[in-house]
């Protein structure tokens, strides 16, 4: 398997992502592992990336549990039915927030946090297995352009595992 990940940081946004996916996917290769998987990924996407925060939060019963992240500490449990990562939980759907402030029932877990991007990861049978939630210090930092390759790559850690 690759165990570094290489982008050029002068490139924009959409070309990091590009040189990103291929690596991220011989990063996965062979790997079934759920936390294994996780955790490299949000390692990852924070480095090639270099968003505030990236992490992973997994459905328990009414709630959402935090997995592997990178970033400042982060709420450890979120109630199902508050809050942007509920949201796309449950609408099964990627949710961009521009302005968390303006999110009815925004759940800040670090107020440096300014806007989101929010990307569930399903499974073959339409379950959600987990929720990729990226955050930004600055506002209005997610396109539609974040949401077709996070999807992507979210899409690749469904199905290794
Ligand atoms: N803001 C999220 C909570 C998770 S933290 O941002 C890491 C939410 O409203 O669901």
């Amino acid at each position: 398997m690759a165990n570094t990940i290489s982008v050029d940081q002068q490139a924009n946004r959409e070309e990091r992502y590009r040189q990103l996916l291929p690596q991220l996917e011989a990063l996965l290769a062979g790997e079934t592992n759920l936390i294994a998987n996780l955790a490299n990924t949000a390692a990852a996407i924070k480095e090639a990336m270099d968003f505030f925060w990236v992490g992973f939060y997994l459905p328990a019963g009414d709630q959402l549990v935090l997995g592997p992240f990178q970033g400042s500490v982060a709420c450890s449990r979120l109630p199902l039915g508050k809050g942007v990562c509920s949201r796309a939980y449950l609408d099964k759907k990627t949710v961009i927030v521009p302005d968390v402030d303006a999110f009815p029932g925004h759940i800040a877990c670090n107020s440096a946090a300014r806007s989101e991007i929010v990307v569930p990861g399903l499974n073959q049978q339409g379950e959600v297995l987990f929720v990729l939630d990226i955050d930004s210090d600055k506002p209005d930092d997610f396109t539609s352009t974040d949401a077709t390759y996070l999807e992507k790559m979210v899409a690749l850690l469904a199905a290794a595992i």
